[in-house]
């Protein structure tokens, strides 16, 4: 339909794309990983036809065949999106029947900490020549403040095959435009507590009908969208989360070394302080960051600072603290075997959890990846449980090549290293059963015995 002159906003999004409003709107899902793969579902399940692209020939056969392959999403619900329609692809060029695309691709560290923006480069790349007049896309890879004006705006516009421009303050019309915004991605892996579509929803557009059209869309399946004045603010949103987090677990980590020293439990301090009803927050201290949030995103906020001859202390800090936990750990596991007199060098160690988080099959950035090779380091023999890793191969930083061992004799470690407390491990019995039990969550909580070394 053409769009009037005077058209408003709404109308505009009445006409554009009334379709979002009646969710009979066509969705591409850029990136099926932990973040596009829950979002294509959740859009399929509120009626959407919704389509997911990636490059992963793998993930897209799973799909097809109605496999999952993200141990939290079960092929039942990938079988009942397909019933919606939902379909994946590798061909791009099906991007052009698209009313939104949504891009959820990696944004990384390179080898040097900086961000590495080659996936969303990529991404736009093969997004541009598919674009089509009137559609919106959205990126909600977590970045630096300025990415999709500076990055993914110019690609879009430059490689597109009909000359469209992004509507913007300066081409404030409707006509031969595409429209452009940003939305964080706020999921808490694991967490049971809080639905996912209760998670109000951060939106900043190019201007303000981006804005709009992002966030009629995502009202199809979020409770709430939270409009902000543009893709920056929303950009920073999500660093500040994200930072928050990461500074306030460096406080705690630090807090848990002093209080060690001083004999005061830490955890039973942070359960008394949580009793307070106003300005405090709990967060909990543990073996070092892991994931593809907190250990990651906070730097891209620092590179992008220098820009502007600034230096992002806090964050330089909580890194610094946090990025010894797994070194801390490896200490006080020598400090445990030493107290039975055992050397560090030549003991048995199995260590309990892979994943970066109780309950996840995410071992991105995981601590335990690094105390494996700080151990053997030591001369340790180190293997591994967790039910969520039947095997662990190579991954970016790692090639382990190792095994998942059964729990079944657990007496014959020197030490059972608690990385990640699963709810599914009987801790009592571990305990029950082990010669000595390092534990660096909290994870044995409540269980007295002297073979138990908390840190
Ligand atoms: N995992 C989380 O809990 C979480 C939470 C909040 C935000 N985020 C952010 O969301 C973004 C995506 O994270 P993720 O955890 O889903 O990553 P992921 O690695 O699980 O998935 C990314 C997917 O993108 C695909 N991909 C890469 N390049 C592509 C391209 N050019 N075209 C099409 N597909 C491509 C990959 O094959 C992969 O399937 C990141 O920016 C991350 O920081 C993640």
């Amino acid at each position: 339909m053409p769009i009037t002159k005077e058209a408003s906003i709404a109308e505009v999004v009445e006409q554009r794309l009334g379709s979002l409003k009646n969710r009979t709107a066509k969705v591409g899902v850029i990136g099926l990983g932990y973040v596009g793969l829950p979002l294509s579902l959740l859009f399929a399940e509120a009626g959407f036809k919704v389509t997911g692209f990636d490059i992963d020939e793998r993930k897209v056969n799973d799909l097809e065949a109605g496999r999952s392959y993200i141990f939290r999403i079960s092929a039942e619900e990938i079988q009942g999106a397909r019933e919606q329609g939902f379909r994946a692809t590798a061909d791009f060029s099906l991007l052009s029947g698209m009313d939104a695309i949504i891009m959820c691709v990696p944004t990384p560290l390179t080898g040097h900490r900086e961000p590495d923006l080659s996936f969303i480069e990529n991404t736009a790349r093969s997004v541009a020549p598919w674009l089509r007049e009137g559609q919106i896309v959205v990126l909600e890879s977590t970045t630096y403040p300025g990415t999709t004006e500076e990055l993914l705006i110019p690609i879009l516009e430059k490689e597109n095959k009909q000359g469209l421009k992004v509507k913007s303050a300066e081409n404030n019309t409707d006509d031969g435009v595409f429209y452009v915004a940003f939305s964080p991605e706020r999921e808490d892996p694991g967490n049971t507590q809080v639905a996912r579509r209760d998670i109000p929803k951060v939106v900043g557009g190019h201007e303000p009908t981006a804005t709009e059209l992002a966030a009629t869309l995502y009202e199809g399946i979020f409770k709430r969208a939270v409009r902000v004045s543009s893709t920056r603010v929303a950009e920073m949103c999500k660093l500040l989360e994200n930072i928050y987090r990461c500074v306030n677990i460096a406080l705690v980590n630090e807090l848990k070394v002093l209080s060690m020293r001083m004999g005061v439990d830490i955890w039973e301090v942070i359960d008394a302080a949580s009793t307070k009803p106003f300005g405090f927050h709990p967060f909990y201290p543990g073996p070092g960051l892991g994931g593809h949030c907190i250990p990651i995103d906070p730097f891209y906020l620092s590179w992008k600072a220098k820009e502007y001859d600034f230096n992002t202390r806090f964050i330089e800090l909580a890194g610094e603290v946090n990025e010894r936990m797994p070194e801390f750990v490896v200490e006080n596991v020598a400090k445990a075997l030493n107290h039975q007199r055992k050397p560090l060098n030549g003991s048995k160690i199995i260590m309990l959890g892979m994943a970066y988080k109780k309950d996840i099959d995410d071992l991105r950035e995981s601590p335990s990846l690094t105390v494996i090779e700080l151990l053997r380091a030591q001369g340790a023999e180190v293997v591994y449980n967790d039910p969520y890793f039947p095997t662990v191969g190579r991954g970016r930083h790692y090639n382990l090549n190792m095994t998942c061992t059964p729990l079944t004799h657990l007496g014959d470690y020197d030490c059972v290293l608690i990385m990640t407390d699963h709810t599914d491990y009987d801790y009592k019995d571990i305990v029950k059963q082990s010669q000595l039990v390092v534990d660096s969550r909290n994870a044995t909580r409540g269980i007295q015995s002297e073979k138990i070394f908390r840190c």
